[in-house]
């Protein structure tokens, strides 16, 4: 039955921003595909407008414009936002750690505070695994100690502070959560990773695979790990984006509790069995290159996700490595 009251919590329009890039582009999808009405702000720098779907309205700017978010947010009478601009490569940011606390933390506080002018009332943010540094324990709960060792992780870990000072102060609420390693495209080949010069292990194995490379570099072989080389925690980005619905939807139901939650499935695969995963699927054989360790990476990192399907009610369907690779590669594949 509609007009229960339901009726009006499905049709608040979300604002996305990185509703053009890998992940936003995929979580735009997801809300179409239940019919929830979306509104994307991307300033194209790292995302296309390609993947955005046509019927969903698009406007090409930057989160940290206060005058033109509370102009959308007026005009569209946004409820809630997905906040997934930023900018996310590791390494990058030990260079160039102002441009981290500029287009992740900067921006982040502007887009808060255009929020909260605007009466939006629920907050879903892009947070990362990252914020837990080197982990103590394996896999990692919510509580584990944040102490990021670079200034991507600490930029992200700023903004969930942020969050829970404004959340206490405001009638908002927000869900920071906590990206292991998302890998992967939308099985309906709709999105995928397209940016250019990408450092994650997934896309560089299926661009090898695909001839686009000439080889995978295997960063260290010493890890305390079964087979020496580093353990993550790979999550299907379709997954990834059913996760933001069922938070937006928890949020909704208790507007006075905010989230702090992991996203990942809770085990973890070495980079040796990443590429056996991808050469199995291929029917080829990917020249690897052992390498030396890559500075500030941990030996593992694996989600204690038991938090995230309890609170969020949230049921991961895709849990499987050859799935995410298939589909990663079905990607790269149609790539120019
Ligand atoms: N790796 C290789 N060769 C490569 C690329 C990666 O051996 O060419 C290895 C890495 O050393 C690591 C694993 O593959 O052991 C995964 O590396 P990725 O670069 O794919 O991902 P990270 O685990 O370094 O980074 C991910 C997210 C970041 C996030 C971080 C949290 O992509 O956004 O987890 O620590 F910050």
């Amino acid at each position: 039955m509609r007009g229960d009251g339901m009726e009006a919590t499905d049709r608040m329009t979300v604002l996305v921003t990185g509703g053009a890039g890998y992940i936003g582009s995929h979580a735009v999808l997801a809300l179409r595909d239940a019919g929830r009405p979306a509104v994307v702000i991307d300033n194209l720098v790292t995302g296309f407008r390609w993947a955005v779907p046509e019927d969903v309205p698009f406007v090409e700017g930057n989160v940290a414009d206060m005058d033109l978010v509370g102009r959308i947010i007026a005009e569209h009478d946004i409820g809630a936002i997905m906040h997934f601009a930023g900018s996310v490569v590791v390494p990058e940011s030990v260079v160039d750690p102002l441009k981290y606390y500029r287009n992740n933390t900067a921006a982040s506080r502007a887009l808060i505070e255009a929020a909260v002018a605007g009466g939006v009332r629920h907050f879903i943010f892009s947070s990362t695994a990252a914020t837990y540094g080197i982990p103590e324990a394996i896999p990692v709960t919510e509580d584990a100690p944040q102490r990021p060792i670079n200034p991507y992780g600490m930029s992200k870990l700023m903004t969930e502070a942020m969050l829970a000072d404004v959340a206490a102060a405001h009638p908002l609420n927000y869900c920071a959560l906590r990206y292991f390693n998302v890998a992967g495209a939308d099985p309906q080949g709709r999105s995928g990773q397209s940016t250019a010069g990408a450092t994650h292990l997934i896309k560089i194995a299926a661009e090898a695979a695909c001839g686009k490379r000439g080889h995978v570099a295997i960063f260290g072989t010493d890890y305390a790990t079964p087979d020496g080389t580093g353990v993550r925690d790979y999550i299907h980005v379709s997954d990834l984006a059913e996760a933001h619905l069922r938070a937006l939807d928890t949020l909704m139901a208790e507007p006075t509790r905010s989230h702090r939650l992991n996203c990942g499935y809770g085990r973890g695969f070495s980079v040796r069995e990443v590429l056996d995963a991808v050469d199995r699927l291929t029917n080829r054989t990917i020249e690897r290159r052992l390498e030396p360790r890559r500075a500030g990476d941990p030996d593992a990192l694996v989600a204690d996700n038991r938090a995230a399907i309890a609170t969020l009610g949230w049921t991961p369907r895709r849990d499987d490595l050859d799935t995410i690779v298939r589909d990663a590669l079905a990607w790269e594949r149609g790539l120019k």
